[in-house]
């Protein structure tokens, strides 16, 4: 026995269980790979019937190698010697004497899965919590213990290329019709199945001749060509390297060793590197919302529109049981038809899909009130009607009913004058739309208490989002920082430049959707609001044409016209392409003043530090993940370069480009080595 590893032996077979001290989930580091090492040399000396290998971990099998090792290394023959001592021991488990059989449950994920693969048979436990995958490249990599060989032998090329090129995980039931794994059986049946299969002695399962088909050396350059195609469109080679590596490696059929070595490389990258940063923040949110247990049941929204709608599904399909309220009747329709439609896409069952719809309540009355463990408050964003509504809802809620608010820019403090208790009072601030955006933020107003933060943020983890503290001041932190880079994007349109260059600009920066054609999915008039709302306290002026297309009755996409057409079915009509070529730094304005914003937030204490703004613009704007957020862009850039080029700027378009004075403050800019885990 050691650490991580306990060997056990019954009857004719060995049973090795992987449970890794101190950690919820098991994950390979270099501890884990080299005791794993021992136990095999062991077993090479044994005359066993076989070997099962399963996890002592309830979250699941194996979530793959530990990526906080990653950080710690900078030398890319470091990174390739870590991928050759997988390679090793992987490869001893696969030329024990006699079979191995992987147990799996739950997660079974990156160095997991290249470990089952290496195992002679795999059998997996049938339930919904089962995941198989390569999710390596949204880490920047790609598979390191030989996945990349292995995989399509026993898949097939064109499953192994879309899992290693996505990153997608596969349920039980997907894994066993892929031929993934050998066999699916209940919990009760797992351990019996395993010795059963070593009994068996079967050979070992391999892909069908035709579907090897597509690497054979006539069809290979065809299929690299049309895989290609399919990767440009999600990702710029410029700044997403690794599916690229993923298709060299395959169209050259390459062995373990260009495998480890291409890893290597591509570990100690950028784009790993940011991407990690990004991943771990994530992690950080993630546990900031498991803190404290959550203590709410039943969720009732007021405001059935964009968003009312929208967080009230999302709750429903999380397991809450959610009452839905708005004084429009057909607005209400329209909400439970969406409901129901969300439900079926996302449940083939439809048991499942009844009994998401039996937990979701239409309630023009506001029946549910008085059952509520949390309101969310979603109606228009208007100081009057929000506290009106807040007033009537004090009186009918149980005391201990936590109150919350969807605003994007009333301060709390204000909407709280409405109550008796304004310390039960916080901003739930979801991004649009709810089911993709992963961020929540948890406004704090200045009476909001503690108690408070904390059942809102278990509320926010509870249903799978990332909840991120942010102070009560206008815009709070995401939309403040947007706003700046969304009407710069309007003065372009103003002085001329055409809208594709604009856009463009932004996308090949890293942006998932140019400012402008952002500005009219969100609605120019809600734009407008929020901007106006903004400027004031911000110092920031609206330009005139933004103010124009509104009065035109040009709200975006939702009216069939903004600053771009859009057919009935909602979709762009792109202008004629540009021309002529534009001596405007189009890129650099944009991009700078929301830098500026920024570390203005920084400055002024809206969110705890520099990580916490890398975690809200990722998460809630999906700001290019591959520079790692904006103050890790920072980082990179360094500081003098950029006050350099903000005051260049300042002198050229006026005072809108003057530096913050946070810029003069490098405690605020620049991260403690281990923040990236503690936004
Ligand atoms: P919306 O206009 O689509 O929906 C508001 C709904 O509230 C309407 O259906 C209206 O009938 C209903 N309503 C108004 N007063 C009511 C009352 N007293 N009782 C019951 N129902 C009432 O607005 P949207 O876009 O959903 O925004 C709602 C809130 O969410 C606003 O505070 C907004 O700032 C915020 N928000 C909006 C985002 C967006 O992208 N649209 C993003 C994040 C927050």
């Amino acid at each position: 026995m050691d650490k991580n590893w306990r060997l056990d032996y019954h009857g004719d077979h060995a049973l090795l269980t992987l449970d890794v001290q101190g950690q919820s989930a098991n994950v390979l580091s270099q501890e884990v790979l080299n005791e794993f090492d021992k136990h095999l040399e062991t077993l090479e000396t044994k005359m066993l019937a076989g070997v099962i290998l399963r996890s002592g971990k309830v979250s699941g099998f194996i979530a793959g190698a530990d990526v906080r090792e990653f950080e710690k290394i900078d030398d890319p023959v470091h990174a390739t010697e870590l991928a050759q001592l997988g390679q090793r021991v992987l490869s001893r488990l696969a030329g024990l004497p006699y079979p191995s059989v992987a147990v799996i449950h739950g997660f079974c994920l990156g160095g997991g899965l290249e470990l089952a693969l290496a195992c002679t048979y795999r059998i997996v436990r049938d339930d919904p919590g089962t995941r198989l995958g390569l999710p390596e490249v949204r880490l920047g990599i790609h598979p390191g213990f030989a996945g990349t060989v292995r995989l399509p032998l026993l898949v097939g090329d064109f499953v192994a290329l879309d899992m290693m090129l996505t990153g997608r995980t596969l349920s039980a039931r997907e894994a066993r019709r892929r031929g993934l794994v050998d066999e699916m059986v209940p919990e009760r049946h797992l351990m019996n199945a395993a010795v059963a299969f070593l009994k068996k002695n079967l050979p070992r399962r391999k892909a069908p001749w035709y579907r090897r088909m597509p690497a054979w050396k006539l069809l290979r350059s065809w299929v690299v060509k049309l895989m290609a195609a399919r990767v440009r469109r999600k990702a710029n080679p410029d700044h997403y390297p690794a599916p690229w590596r993923i298709l060299d490696l395959w169209r050259e059929q390459a062995r373990e060793d260009r495998e480890a070595e291409s890893l290597g490389e591509l570990l100690v990258g950028r784009t790993s590197r940011n991407l990690v940063h990004v991943f771990l923040l994530g992690e950080a949110l993630k546990r900031h919302g498991k803190q404290q247990a959550h203590d709410i049941e039943h969720v009732h929204v007021v405001g059935a529109g964009v968003m009312g709608a929208d967080i009230a599904i999302w709750a429903t399909n999380k397991g809450f049981r959610v009452s839905l309220q708005d004084r429009e009747p057909e607005i209400l329709a329209r909400a439970v038809k969406k409901a129901h439609g969300f439900f079926k896409s996302k449940f083939k069952d439809p048991r499942a899909v009844q009994e998401a719809m039996d937990r979701f309540m239409p309630d023009l009355e506001g029946h549910g009130l008085k059952r509520a463990d949390l309101v969310i408050e979603a109606i228009v964003e208007k100081a009057g009607p929000k506290q009106e509504l807040f007033r009537a809802v004090e009186q009918k809620v149980r005391p201990r009913t936590l109150l919350a608010t969807n605003t994007s820019s009333i301060p709390l403090e204000v909407i709280g004058e409405a109550l008796k208790d304004p310390s039960r009072l916080v901003g739930l601030h979801f991004f649009n739309p709810v089911a993709k955006m992963q961020l929540v933020e948890i406004v704090r107003g200045a009476q909001t208490s503690a108690a408070t933060l904390g059942r809102a943020r278990a509320f926010t983890g509870a249903i799978e989002r990332l909840p991120l503290d942010v102070k009560s001041s206008p815009g709070f932190l995401v939309n403040r920082i947007l706003m700046p880079y969304l009407l710069e994007a309007v003065k372009l349109v103003e002085e001329g430049v055409s809208l594709v260059t604009i856009d463009n600009a932004a996308t090949e920066f890293g942006m998932p959707m140019g400012p402008i054609e952002l500005a009219d999915a969100v609605g120019l008039d809600i734009c407008l609001s929020v901007a106006e709302e903004l400027a004031g306290p911000l110092r920031i002026d609206v330009p005139e044409r933004l103010r124009e297309i509104v009065s035109q009755g040009y709200l975006g996409r939702k009216t069939g016209q903004g600053f771009y057409r859009y057919d009935a079915r909602g979709r762009k009509q792109t202008p004629a392409p540009e021309k002529i070529a534009v001596d405007v730094p189009v890129t650099e304005r944009l991009v700078l003043r929301l830098l500026n914003e920024a570390v203005a937030c920084l400055r002024e204490a809206v969110v705890s530090d520099a990580d916490a703004v890398d975690a809200g613009m990722v998460y809630g704007t999906g700001f290019a993940p591959f520079l790692g957020g904006p103050m890790r862009y920072v980082e990179s850039l360094g500081v003098t370069g950029i006050s350099h080029s903000l005051h260049r700027l300042s002198q050229e378009y006026g005072p809108r480009f003057n530096p913050d004075s946070g810029w003069s403050r490098p405690e605020l800019l620049v991260r403690s080595p281990q923040s990236s885990s503690k936004p």
